[in-house]
């Protein structure tokens, strides 16, 4: 979601150090923000000059603490993984300067326990995008246990100055967006594993019966499906309830690499 976030903020005039690992994969990521801002040319919802604005907004660094050194916000994307983001918020904590505000985009990892590894987590917040990041006009705004009134006003500024709409909300497991989805995701994918209905036609009833955009199961694969059991995860260990037990079907694909749309394959092939 790195390279989605990164988009909004250029596209809104505001100047972006984006962090890749090497200079390869910030290529990479680069050149998705413009294949994505081109087709936002093409649909002629801005223009050519916008998108150059855009890219001329974000500069590339390989060195977290570089990139951070004067920054007045900081908007982590890394996969879902604790101690990683830990480790990459100490860093942060050492570098940015002492006003700056620290987010994640965590999907539902605690904004509370990433907030205590760093020392201002008065500071700190939940800024959770949703895919496809220039679409989707949310932005849940989770609220640590520490979490300043100033800093959830700020926060707060900022999302709409990217044209979203923040939804402030507590620090509790899945927040509200993933608690109230990836059940419902969880069991579609019961449907099938029951063998109740094919992936195909629990996505119809969801689309046609419910209007939703895309089936559980193809949003599934969007998503990832390993972020998907990471997150049910998080629902069953934190509620320690055994409605949230992931799927066994969802267990063994991700044990089998079948994680979706970036790896080829999930409940739809891919090309
Ligand atoms: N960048 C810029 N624009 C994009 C884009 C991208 N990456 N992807 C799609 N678009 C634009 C298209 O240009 C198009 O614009 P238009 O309305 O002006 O024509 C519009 O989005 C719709 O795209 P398409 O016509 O290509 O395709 P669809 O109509 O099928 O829409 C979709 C695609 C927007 C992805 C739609 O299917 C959808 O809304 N799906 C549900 C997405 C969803 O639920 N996301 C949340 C996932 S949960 C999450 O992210 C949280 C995490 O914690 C798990």
């Amino acid at each position: 979601m790195g390279n989605g976030i990164a988009h909004v903020f250029g596209m809104n005039k505001i100047p972006v150090h984006l962090v890749e690992m090497n200079e390869s994969l910030g290529k990479k990521a680069l050149n998705t923000i413009s294949m994505n801002l081109d087709r936002m040319v093409k649909k002629e919802k801005i223009s050519a000059g916008q998108k150059e604005q855009t890219i001329e907004n974000i500069s590339l660094y390989t060195d977290v603490k570089k990139a951070v050194a004067d920054v007045d916000l900081v908007v982590e994307a890394v996969p879902e993984n604790i101690d990683l983001k830990k480790k990459i918020f100490t860093q942060v904590d050492e570098a940015a300067p002492d006003n700056a505000i620290l987010a994640s985009n965590t999907s539902s990892i605690s904004i509370t326990k990433l907030a205590a590894s760093t020392e201002r987590p008065r500071q700190f917040i939940g800024m959770h995008f949703f895919n496809p990041v220039p679409v989707m006009k949310l932005v849940e705004v989770v609220k640590g246990f520490k979490t300043s009134d100033e800093t959830y006003e700020s926060v707060k500024n900022t999302a709409q100055k990217l044209g979203k709409t923040p939804v402030p909300v507590q620090d509790y497991p899945g927040f509200v967006s993933n608690r109230v989805l990836m059940p419902m995701i969880n069991e579609a994918i019961s449907c099938v594993h029951e063998g109740v209905a094919t992936p195909e036609n629990v996505d119809s009833v969801m689309k046609l019966g419910m209007a939703h955009p895309m089936g559980p199961l193809r949003l599934a694969d969007f998503i990832g499906l390993d972020v998907c059991l990471d997150i049910m995860n998080v629902l069953y260990e934190g509620f320690k309830d055994p409605k949230y037990r992931p799927s066994p079907l969802l267990v063994n694909m991700v044990n089998a690499g079948k994680l979706g749309n970036k790896t080829g394959e999930g409940f739809y092939k891919y090309d």
